[in-house]
């Protein structure tokens, strides 16, 4: 995702009781087997392709010759790509294009009620009440479970990241620079509630097109203006998590700048806490205007995470944002937060085991001795990879599975130069993580992961944004660039220096299973234009110039057990001319490495979800953040958007309304199953 504020650099750092409630939430008897259809349906069959698209299997998927002569055989196999579809063209402009032979239909847009009793949307009279029953803003991650064993009705669970207050609201002109001019509280309300997650249900026709289900009893709006959680894990309760509205450090209002996240086997939703530090504000100021913490006993923490960073206003009327005021409100975001769509009276949970940082994503999978496993990246220059794993196992008790995310065991990673990943337990009194080093309790380790992960020697990455794990033992990790990385910082997992456009890690975990402490990593592919020696880019020679991208940044897999990779450029994707989109990439055979656009974004944003049914016949994409990244490179309008003066009014190209960040769905013409 892009990063709000601050500059014109789109890197920087821009963006018990727990449990027992859950354990109290009876699990409705309805949809028991479906919960157990999930965990079958999405890791069962995944189970079956171990080892399916290893190269054993890749004779039979792209036949001898791909093996035996695979430089002859590569043009023959590009256009037998396993992604059928022809690619698009590259370009900028106005709307979004789809693949021929694809629809991409919105689904909903920031401000449709999603409640029967919601008010219909009003740009020019919108409030607060309004928002928190209507479709929030800035849709990232997508999330799906189905409520029956047909797939046609079910939950689509989606991140509302940050706002754009210029295109949002009438009359306030460009709002960066730390510039808060004309918002008031009242606007500032607003934009909380279009912050954090939507729930809502939604089912698919005979013709096979999906609609909302608005009147159904499990939508909800979750937001940081009104939503009560529950924090639970080693960090519950603990002095540094209790605040002046909440001495038993284990109840907070809301969540932050949810960007990718992840469905777990047992159908709950889970958002990820990305760049949380940047809602904190300071008044406490040196001579230079610099935020002053030496009044702080955690200042050193609060530094490491880029506390206070001021690119929203909200301080200046809630003292839970202001941390000269409730200094430890802070250490109560950056967490990873489990809902259970399908209780729509339950408190969400902030599971702290999976530690803090700024939580990219959090993708699931299960280990061979059937532990959960969650991939999460800290999207940070120079920050790390992570993996949880639980201590317990995955059963068909949904509710109970709940507690897999406060029992285990939280690695960082360090990939060596002979191409060896190590995970390092983050373990209080393991190694240097003593409270001689000032880690105290295990509490300490979470609340500051990233100290924690500094001491045990982590590889610093090209900003990690998300990663996808396959039942294989594979995953593949997001590093989306990292232009600051100076030639005596490279190592063998970030090998280039000012890497501007990013690159692909795939890890292959010992023995296949996801819960090692160890595996071997390779790059798949380094981003970028292959014309251009300078980039360093690598991609399969097959590549055409529809193909290559830069800056990858979400991912999936579809049915089939193929990778997509979504792109975030900012606001340099004038740098390749390419505007943000939806790509199919290879990771075996001959073609291994070799990409496919299939879908690109309105001028000024960036792909969010991807996500597919089961079926692989639904593809649900969000679009975020249209019209607002970079869009003085857009030639014939080379300016920064507003509210009245929008680079595109996508999806309307209503002359009244301003862009909207929206959610689509892909469908193949006539049904099928998509680029199969
Ligand atoms: Fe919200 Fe790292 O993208
Ligand atoms: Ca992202």
């Amino acid at each position: 995702m892009d990063h709000k504020h601050i500059t014109d650099d789109p890197e920087i750092g821009n963006k018990a009781e727990a449990y027992e409630a859950f354990d109290d939430i009876p699990t409705n008897p309805n949809l028991e087997a479906t919960i157990g259809d999930v965990i079958n349906a999405r890791y069962g069959r995944r189970d079956l392709l171990r080892g399916m698209l290893g190269v054993s299997a890749a004779a039979s998927l792209f036949g001898s010759s791909a093996l035996i002569a695979p430089h002859r055989a590569l043009a023959a196999e590009a256009r037998n790509s396993r992604y059928r579809f022809d690619e698009l063209t590259p370009g900028n402009d106005q709307t979004h294009h789809i693949a021929a032979g694809y629809d991409a239909e919105v689904l909903l847009r920031w401000g449709d009620p999603i409640t029967a009793d919601a008010p219909e949307f009003d740009v020019m009279n919108q409030s607060a009440a309004a928002q928190l029953q209507q479709f929030g803003y800035n849709n990232d991650y997508v999330g799906f479970t189905p409520l029956n064993a047909q797939g046609t009705r079910g939950l689509l669970c989606v991140n509302h990241e940050y706002t754009n207050e210029e295109v949002m609201f009438p009359g306030l002109g460009r709002q960066d620079k730390q510039s808060f001019a004309g918002m008031t509280k009242e606007l500032i309300d607003i934009e909380m509630a279009a912050h954090g997650g939507t729930v809502v249900e939604i089912a698919r026709d005979a013709a096979g097109k999906w609609s909302l289900v608005r009147n159904s009893a499990y939508n909800r709006r979750i937001t940081p203006l009104h939503t009560e959680m529950t924090i639970d894990g080693p960090a519950a309760g603990h002095k540094r998590m209790q605040t002046k509205t909440d001495a038993t450090g284990k109840a907070v209002i809301g969540t932050l700048n949810n960007c990718a996240g992840g469905m777990t086997p047992w159908g709950t939703w889970l958002m990820a806490e990305e760049n949380f530090h940047g809602y904190f504000w300071t008044d406490t100021r040196d001579s230079e205007g610099k935020a002053d913490l030496s009044s702080h006993a955690d200042a050193a923490s609060k530094k490491r995470y880029g506390i206070p960073s001021g690119w929203y206003a909200w301080g200046q009327y809630y003292d839970r944002f202001n941390i000269d005021k409730d200094p430890n409100e802070s250490n109560r975001f950056g967490w990873v937060v489990e809902v259970d769509p399908r209780m729509p009276n339950s408190k969400p949970v902030k599971h702290t085991a999976l530690g803090r940082f700024r939580h990219e994503g959090c993708e699931t999978t299960i280990s061979t001795t059937g532990k959960l496993v969650v991939y999460m990246g800290d999207d940070n220059r120079f920050d790390y990879q992570y993996k949880y794993v639980s201590n317990g196992t995955v059963s068909r008790s949904g509710g109970a599975n709940s507690k897999l995310l406060r029992d285990g065991t939280l690695y960082v990673a360090r990939f060596d130069a002979d191409g060896t990943v190590h995970w390092l337990p983050l373990v209080h009194g393991e190694g240097p993580l003593t409270a001689e080093n000032g880690f105290a309790s295990q509490a300490d380790v979470l609340i500051d992961t990233r100290l924690a992960a500094d001491a045990l020697g982590a590889t610093p990455m090209d900003r990690p944004e998300d990663a996808q794990p396959r039942g294989d033992g594979t995953a593949y990790i997001m590093l989306t660039n990292n232009s600051r990385r100076k030639t005596d910082q490279i190592n063998a997992a970030n090998p280039r220096a000012k890497n501007a456009f990013g690159h692909i890690i795939e890890i292959k975990e010992d023995a296949g299973d996801h819960a090692a402490t160890s595996g071997s990593w390779s790059i798949l592919v380094s981003c970028g234009d292959p014309n251009l020696a300078e980039v360093g880019a690598q991609w399969n020679p097959q590549t055409s110039e529809s193909g290559w991208f830069a800056s990858p940044d979400n991912c999936a897999f579809d049915a089939q057990g193929r990778l997509w990779i979504a792109t975030d450029q900012g606001r340099k994707w004038g740098k390749t001319g390419k505007s943000d989109g939806l790509y199919a990439l290879e990771t075996e055979g001959g073609l291994r490495g070799h990409s496919k656009l299939f879908f690109r974004c309105p001028v000024g944003a960036e792909l969010c979800g991807p996500y597919f049914t089961e079926d692989s016949e639904t593809l649900f994409l969000a679009v975020q953040h249209p019209g607002t990244d970079g869009t003085k490179s857009l030639k014939g309008f080379a300016r920064a958007s507003t509210f009245e003066d929008p680079a595109t009014r996508w999806p309307d190209f209503d002359p009244k309304m301003p862009p909207r960040p929206s959610v689509l769905v892909v469908t193949k013409t006539g049904g099928g199953k998509i680029a199969v």
